[in-house]
């Protein structure tokens, strides 16, 4: 039976998970033990934090798998790529993942590659020089994700509390100053096999805005104009190769700014979180791109070609308890249109601060329009 090494264990994860048990791989699951539903759907689970990378090798030089894979989180990532080198695996080199997780070497290597970016700054605290920069600014730490400790600064006289915030949240206590880019936010996930890109979906995002930018929901898929289209594709590419991505998903976020200018936010080398990899693109487009991960994965060059016709999907937040009376007056009126909707936590009620507090989310797909 083939074996596959799953990085993570929470909902987001589980997909991947599932779809490897699908596929008729024996599931050897690594996570901190919390609960998660993971834990349970492996067929085996190891109870490893993922940062002890060292750890997590040995046990897999015993299990020997055929793959090692993760979606939809950094720090998996890094573990995976770790992992996967160590047992010879396919996988993204180690100075893809390098950049590819940390924002402040993400926007050198975007602007060695001659990428319009706006300008940046790291910085451990507030410096003289950061007064050069064009307010409004958004500060964030070097090497998180899911929103943690971003803030939008529009007074100079806030800039000290955000980088304080930031560099507190930054593993290696630092932060990321840079200019502020106006416009409407998306998503362009794509599969990549020995180098070559192929954009499955673009996913148009939407956040609580200012100040933090807790995604609230996402929505597949997305129309543009034909040259705005050539645009996007052109810039991202470009991105993937400075990233120096070459094997399994990405998930690039950029916005389009009020003059029609691609400008890129940040690009993971693995799939989108909030169940836009793990599901949307399925649903809106018919490719299997979980099933591409396995595959790149496993080293075999994945198979783009849509199992069903195209739909309108939606993956919707909850943050209060109105969202979640919303959802319920929703699968009421729609019941034919839930995907899924997704265990709650209640108890981060009033105090949800980046992603990994909402409440829970719920998704839902259509032929026709989504109301
Ligand atoms: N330079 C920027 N200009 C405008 N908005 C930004 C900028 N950087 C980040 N944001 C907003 O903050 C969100 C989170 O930032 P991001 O760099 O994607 O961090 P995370 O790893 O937490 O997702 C983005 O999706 C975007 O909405
Ligand atoms: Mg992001």
């Amino acid at each position: 039976m083939k074996k596959i090494v799953i990085i993570g264990a929470n909902d987001f994860q589980n997909q991947l998970i599932l779809k490897a048990k699908e596929m008729g791989f024996e599931t050897h699951v690594f996570a901190w033990q919390d609960g998660s539903i993971g834990e349970r759907t492996a067929d085996y689970f190891y109870p490893i934090d993922i940062k002890l990378t060292d750890k997590i090798l040995e046990k897999c030089r015993e299990i020997q798998p055929d793959a090692v894979a993760s979606i939809a989180s950094d720090l998996a990532n890094i573990t995976v790529s770790k992992v996967a080198e160590g047992l010879n695996l396919p996988g993204n080199s180690s100075e893809c993942i390098r950049l590819s997780t940390n924002k402040y070497a993400m926007r050198e290597a975007f602007s060695e590659a001659g990428i319009a970016t706006p300008k940046f700054y790291r910085v451990d605290r507030i410096e003289a020089y950061l007064f050069g920069l064009r307010l409004p600014l958004i500060v964030k730490p070097t090497d998180r994700s899911g929103s943690r400790a971003i803030t939008k600064v529009t007074n100079f006289a806030d800039l000290k509390e955000a980088i304080k915030n930031a560099v507190n949240q930054s593993f290696e206590h630092q932060a990321i100053v840079e200019e502020y880019i106006e416009g409407d936010e998306y998503s362009y996930e794509s599969i990549s096999y020995k180098g070559k890109h192929t954009n499955l979906a673009i996913t148009k995002k939407f956040t609580t805005g200012s100040p933090h930018f807790i995604e609230s929901g996402h929505r597949q898929p997305c129309s543009f104009p034909e040259d705005l289209l050539y645009k996007i594709h052109y810039v991202m590419r470009r991105g993937l190769d400075a990233l120096q991505i070459t094997d399994g998903a990405s998930h690039g976020e950029f916005k389009i700014t009020p003059d029609g200018k691609v400008r890129i936010i940040e690009i993971g080398s693995r799939m989108g979180g909030d169940c836009i990899g793990s599901d949307l693109v399925y649903l809106s487009t018919g490719y299997d791109y979980m099933e591409m991960v396995i595959d790149t994965a496993c080293g075999k060059e994945p198979v783009i070609m849509p199992k069903h016709g195209p739909r309108n999907a939606e993956v919707r937040f909850l943050f209060t308890v109105e969202d979640v009376k919303r959802m319920q007056a929703y699968k009421a009126k729609y019941p034919e249109q839930i995907y899924r909707i997704s265990e709650l936590n209640l108890s981060n009620l009033g105090h949800i601060l980046d992603s990994s507090t909402r409440l829970g989310y719920y998704i839902i797909h259509s032929e026709h329009d989504l109301p």
